[in-house]
């Protein structure tokens, strides 16, 4: 296969070679325990500690607001669940919407089967959640509300300075989940109304099974496990050094050329609509057109099943995916592509195109000439098949 396109930098990035670099020595020669007061050991804990100050940095935090956890998926349990426990004696109420990740909204079901009450926001038919109906939705009993800053599906960004700015009026803590938005927009916690935020590194260009949660100074949070006092207490067990080395340096990499990065994806992104749309009948673009993360192309084909056309694409050398990773094995429809009112047919219809800072105009062009014909193919066979 000559060309090949790497589109599905949603699921995960490749890692920059500067990073594995950053993260070598971590593997062999640099071996202590941040917890250990000898040599080798502090070496250990000089590192992280410089990572810390990197993320930090990213997003106008400062060190000791960061803490280094497994990833995505456990910095939003650790905000959610560690804000519900140690707030509940002010008040048991959340505020989330129906199209968070799984990570923010298997943990609220969890919560309430604990007695905690939930609100799922729904969305306009661009996936936009409205303040209005944040505030609304606002009791003396809300103690948190979680609404994440992009979503992985169809790339809608929230309108998340002014959801923060409502939840502080109504006395609770913000939360979003910035997994998707981190490099791919400009993120600053204070100006953003941010008390906890929830990143991960494998989407940046850097290694998998770490993350950073930020928890702004004073929040009222409690540990959802227990052991050791690592990382101030909130998230314990030996640090993952290597992995932090190369999250602190993939974040200070992709901060270096975010701006031009952005500005390259939303050429590429807006080249890719535009392309299919232009060139394929039956063609639906899901999410908004103004508010879209810069990377994001979520289509949907009239008649088509999705995953059809993920293998066709994959064959042709072509990695895109239905929807998110971590359900994109499940027959269930996308929770986010339904929250839109679209039908289940639409639903499976689904295919996500994700560009990476690494994406050339060659691989968007080399897709824009291979999914016509996937897409006339799969519908002719249809056609023979149920005509
Ligand atoms: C918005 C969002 N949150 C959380 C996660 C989970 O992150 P991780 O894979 O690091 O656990 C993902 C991963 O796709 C995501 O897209």
């Amino acid at each position: 296969m000559d060309r090949t396109a790497y589109l599905d930098n949603s699921a995960t990035t490749p890692m920059d070679p500067r990073v594995l670099r950053e993260m070598e020595p971590f593997f062999g020669s640099v071996y202590g325990n941040p917890s250990s007061i000898h040599s080798a050991g502090r070496r250990a804990a000089e590192a992280v500690e410089a990572a810390r100050k990197k993320v930090a940095k990213a997003m106008n935090a400062r060190p000791s607001e960061v803490i280094f956890t497994s990833g995505g998926t456990e910095s939003d349990n650790i905000a959610i669940q560690g804000v519900a426990s140690a707030n509940r004696s002010h008040g048991d109420h959340i505020i989330t919407s129906c199209i968070e990740h799984h990570a923010v909204l298997h943990i609220c079901h969890h919560l309430e089967e604990t007695g905690f009450k939930i609100t799922y926001l729904p969305v306009d038919k661009e996936g936009l959640v409205s303040p209005d109906a944040v505030r609304k939705a606002m009791t003396p009993d809300t103690i948190l509300v979680s609404i994440m800053a992009a979503n992985s599906e169809i790339g809608t960004v929230q309108p998340i300075r002014e959801i923060g700015a409502i939840a502080h009026s109504g006395g609770a803590l913000f939360h979003t989940d910035a997994v998707q938005a981190m490099l791919k927009m400009p993120i600053d916690v204070d100006r953003d109304n941010i008390d906890l935020l929830s990143l991960s590194a494998h989407k940046m260009h850097g290694p998998k099974g770490v993350g950073a949660l930020f928890v702004k100074k004073s929040t009222k949070i409690s540990p959802i496990t227990y052991g050791g006092g690592q990382e101030f207490g909130l998230r314990p067990s030996t640090e993952n050094v290597a992995g932090i080395v190369g999250m602190g340096a993939a974040v200070e990499i992709g901060m270096l050329s975010m701006d031009q990065d952005i500005e390259r994806m939303t050429v590429l992104r807006d080249r890719t609509i535009e392309g299919v749309i232009s060139s394929v009948p039956g063609v639906h673009l899901s999410g908004s057109r103004d508010h879209r993360l810069c990377n994001n192309v979520h289509l949907r084909f009239d008649g088509l099943d999705g995953k059809d056309l993920v293998i066709m694409l994959d064959r042709k050398g072509i990695a895109v995916s239905t929807g998110t990773a971590c359900s994109s094995r499940s027959v269930a429809p996308s929770h986010v592509v339904a929250a839109l009112g679209v039908d289940a047919q639409g639903c499976r219809s689904s295919l996500r195109i994700t560009l990476g800072r690494n994406n050339s105009q060659d691989e968007v062009d080399h897709l824009l000439e291979v999914l016509p014909q996937v897409v006339a193919e799969l519908r002719s066979a249809e056609a023979t098949l149920y005509g």
